[in-house]
């Protein structure tokens, strides 16, 4: 069967901009879907001259003629869902034909909010999580007492559903006693959300057999996933692109590209290993100069430099085949640039694959390639050619020591501020 599906992943630990590719990547699209995660991720993205920040919704979602699909992998909040498609009514269609939401996705309750706050909270180590309750979801998904997207929107399965929980969790029942003003909000989106329920996953494959093209998005990145990612210090989804085909239940064969985005450094927000995370005046000014903020939290992410050897690894376990790198400007006026190639580790010695168990990266020492920086502004589009000497070296060596090609580059916020590299 001849197809065309495009998975699209970030490439590092979240927040390499995404939102700046997804829709002129999604335009190409007939389906956009969304694979994973909640409203952890928060995607900025720019139509008509305005800023959204989205936290379910994809890229494609102001093109009226695009399908968007929330598949079944997804965890919901659905208050912010029904904020999202008020946010973005004025300019596009909000309407159950173009907009499918899986009745196999999870809904995010008040407690799996209550829940993460409070292991949060209370952690000797916590994982730095968003605290919007997606782990406690993914987890009561995985001890099949989770609440489905289906059983949400049917009043007597939702009754149910809340009188097995209580009857069987007396820490559910008193949380449910104590904030029933929670749990009727809660309760009270349903309605709007019912008329987008649907089979989703079988509409989905099915316009793929149509022979669509087909674009899965993934949220946060690839070394946050929760099998492959530096674990515990992940998120609670499977965030490669396997994960996109387990969620859609598609036959893997029928992939035909995956596009990684990245920045020209590193950022992680939460905590974690990160041997490239710089503690210092350019670590600040990185941050700064990239406003460094996460659009869902707005807590400072750590900043440091590229780190090839993460990059390897996550276009290994994401198949990435194509490189979209972001924000070069950010590094305009430093005096040189560092890409780490390989880690020190003070037992193993010297490693050139990505050892994800965050017991050993805690103790890995980079081993830099130092290349010259440049200085000034950068122009905002055009040719490669117009990019200085030393930009174009910075991404030789990147591409070189990652394995992977850089197809585009991103020279400034706007939607237009690139370069095509190929
Ligand atoms: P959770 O997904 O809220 O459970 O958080 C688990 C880890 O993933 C924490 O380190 C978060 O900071 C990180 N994380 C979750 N979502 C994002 C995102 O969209 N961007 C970057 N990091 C994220």
């Amino acid at each position: 069967m001849q197809s065309n599906i495009t998975v699209v992943v970030g490439a590092q630990w979240g927040d390499e901009g995404k939102g700046k590719w997804i829709d002129s990547i999604a335009a190409t699209a007939a389906v956009v879907a969304r694979f994973q995660g909640g409203n952890n991720a928060g995607h900025t993205i720019y139509h008509a001259g305005q800023k959204f920040v989205l936290h379910h919704l994809p890229g494609g979602i102001f093109s009226s003629t695009t399908v968007i699909a929330l598949l079944q992998g997804m965890v919901i909040n659905p208050a912010v869902l029904v904020r999202e498609f008020d946010q973005v009514r004025a300019y596009t269609d909000v309407d159950p034909k173009r907009l499918w939401v899986s009745s196999c996705a999870h809904l995010i309750t008040p407690y799996h909010i209550f829940r993460d706050q409070q292991s949060e909270e209370h952690a000797m180590n916590p994982i730095g999580t968003t605290k919007r309750g997606i782990g406690p979801a993914y987890a009561d998904r995985a001890l099949r007492s989770g609440l489905t997207v289906g059983q949400y929107i049917h009043k007597p399965s939702y009754d149910a559903w809340i009188a097995e929980q209580r009857a069987n969790d007396p820490a559910f029942a008193a949380f449910y006693a104590a904030e029933t003003n929670q749990w009727i909000a809660f309760a009270s989106q349903a309605a709007t959300i019912a008329p987008f329920v649907c089979p989703a996953e079988a509409r989905v494959r099915k316009a793929v057999k149509d022979g669509v093209h087909l674009m899965l998005e993934g949220a946060q990145g690839v070394l946050l996933d929760r099998d492959h990612g530096t674990y515990p210090y992940v998120t609670s989804s499977s965030t490669i692109t396997a994960g996109a085909f387990a969620s859609l239940g598609l036959d893997p064969r029928l992939l035909t590209r995956v596009i990684g985005i990245a920045k020209a450094y590193l950022t992680r927000v939460g905590g974690g290993p990160m041997p490239t995370e710089l503690k210092d005046s350019v670590g600040e000014q990185i941050a700064r100069l990239g406003q460094e903020f996460g659009a869902t939290t707005g807590r400072p992410r750590r900043c440091g430099w590229y780190d090839a050897v993460a990059m390897r690894y996550a276009a290994e376990i994401a198949g990435i085949d194509a490189l979209y790198l972001n924000k070069l400007d950010i590094l305009n006026d430093l005096a040189v640039l560092k890409i780490a190639i390989a880690y020190d580790h003070p037992q193993l010695g010297r490693l050139t694959d990505f050892p994800k168990d965050a017991h050993i990266l805690k103790d890995c020492v980079p081993v830099y390639e130092t290349v010259p920086g440049w200085q000034g502004d950068l122009p905002k589009h055009g040719t490669v050619d117009a990019l200085p000497a030393a930009l174009r070296h910075y991404l030789d060596r990147i591409a070189y020591h990652s394995g992977v090609p850089i197809v585009k580059v991103g020279l400034g916020p706007g939607p237009d501020d690139y370069c095509d590299l190929a």
